[in-house]
C-alpha cells in the first residue's frame, strides 16, 4: 500500500522576471513503511519536494494524495494537523532552542495543552528511543553534533508520526556519526514502521535505504536504482 502519491508535482518560483523551476513533474509513490533516499545535487529541489509533501509548500500543478487523501483539499485547519500530527521533520541543521534543554526541546512539540509532567515523560522516552536518555538534561551547546542531532530525531518522533520527512539529516556530520544517524533513523523505520523520506547529497545515507531514487533539475532520473558501492562502503 502507498503511504504518499504524488503525481505531476510542479513548483516554479518566481523572482522579479526570472522564473525558477524548481520542480517540473514529480511523480512519487512511497510505500508505508519504506524507507526511500532522494539523492540530488544542490539547487535539484529537494527542500521543495519534502516542504509540498510535508505540506508546508504547495505545488503549481499536480496531486499529492497521502493515505488516500488528495492533502492539496485540504482547508487549512486540516492541512496544519496534517502537518503537525502526520509528519515528523528532521532538519539538515538540527534547528534546536538553545535556551531548551534537550527533553523540554522535544517536549515542545507537543501540544500545549497537555499536562507538563506528561509532556516531560514522553519527550525523555523519545529521548531513550534515539539513545541519549542520559542527556535530557543538557542544553543544545553542551552537546555534540551528533548528539543534537538524535535530539532533532527524537523531536521528530515523539508525535508519532505516520511520516518523517528527513533534510540532509546526517548532511553535517562527519562520515561516522552521519552512518550511526543513519542506522539509528534505519531502525526507528524497521521498529515503528514509520514511513522515512530522506533528501541528501550524502551517498553513505543510501545504505540503509529500501530504494535510492535520484533528483535532477527537478526531475526524478534513473527510479529505482540500487547504491552497490554505498553498501559496500557501510559494511567496512
Ligand atoms: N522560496 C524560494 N524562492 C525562490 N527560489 C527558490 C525558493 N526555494 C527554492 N528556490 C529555488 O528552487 C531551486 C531548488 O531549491 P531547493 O532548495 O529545493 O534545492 P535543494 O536540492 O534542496 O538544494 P540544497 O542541496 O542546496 O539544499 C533552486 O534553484 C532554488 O534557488
Ligand atoms: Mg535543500
Amino acid at each position: 500500500m502507498n503511504m504518499i502519491e504524488a503525481k505531476g508535482v510542479t513548483r516554479t518560483f518566481t523572482l522579479g522576471e526570472v522564473q525558477v523551476k524548481a520542480l517540473q513533474g514529480i511523480d512519487l509513490d512511497v510505500r508505508k513503511g519504506e524507507f526511500l533516499v532522494i539523492l540530488g545535487p544542490s539547487g535539484s529541489g529537494k527542500t521543495t519536494l519534502l516542504n509540498c509533501l510535508g505540506g508546508i509548500d504547495t505545488p503549481n500543478s499536480g496531486s499529492i494524495v497521502v493515505e488516500g487523501k488528495d492533502i492539496g483539499g485540504f482547508k487549512e485547519k486540516k492541512l496544519s494537523g496534517y502537518r503537525r500530527n502526520t509528519v515528523g521533520w528532521i532538519f539538515q541543521f538540527f534547528n534546536l532552542i538553545p535556551s531548551l534543554t534537550a527533553a523540554e526541546n522535544v517536549a515542545l512539540t507537543l501540544e500545549m495543552a497537555r499536562d507538563r509532567k506528561d509532556m516531560m515523560k514522553r519527550a525523555r522516552e523519545a529521548l531513550d528511543l534515539v539513545g541519549i536518555p542520559d542527556k535530557a538534561n543538557m542544553f543544545p551547546s553542551q552537546l555534540s553534533g551528533g548528539e543534537q542531532q538524535r535530539v532533532a530525531i527524537a523531536r521528530a518522533l515523539v508525535k508519532n508520526p505516520k511520516i518523517v520527512l528527513a533534510d540532509e539529516p546526517t548532511g553535517n556530520l562527519d562520515w561516522v556519526t552521519g552512518t550511526k544517524i543513519a542506522n539509528l533513523m534505519r531502525d526507528i523505520n524497521k521498529r515503528e514502521g514509520t514511513t522515512f523520506v530522506v533528501v541528501s547529497h550524502d551517498i553513505s545515507i543510501t545504505g540503509v535505504a529500501d530504494r535510492v531514487i535520484h533528483l535532477r533539475d527537478g526531475r526524478i532520473s534513473d527510479r529505482e536504482e540500487a547504491a552497490p558501492e554505498a553498501k559496500k562502503v557501510m559494511r567496512e
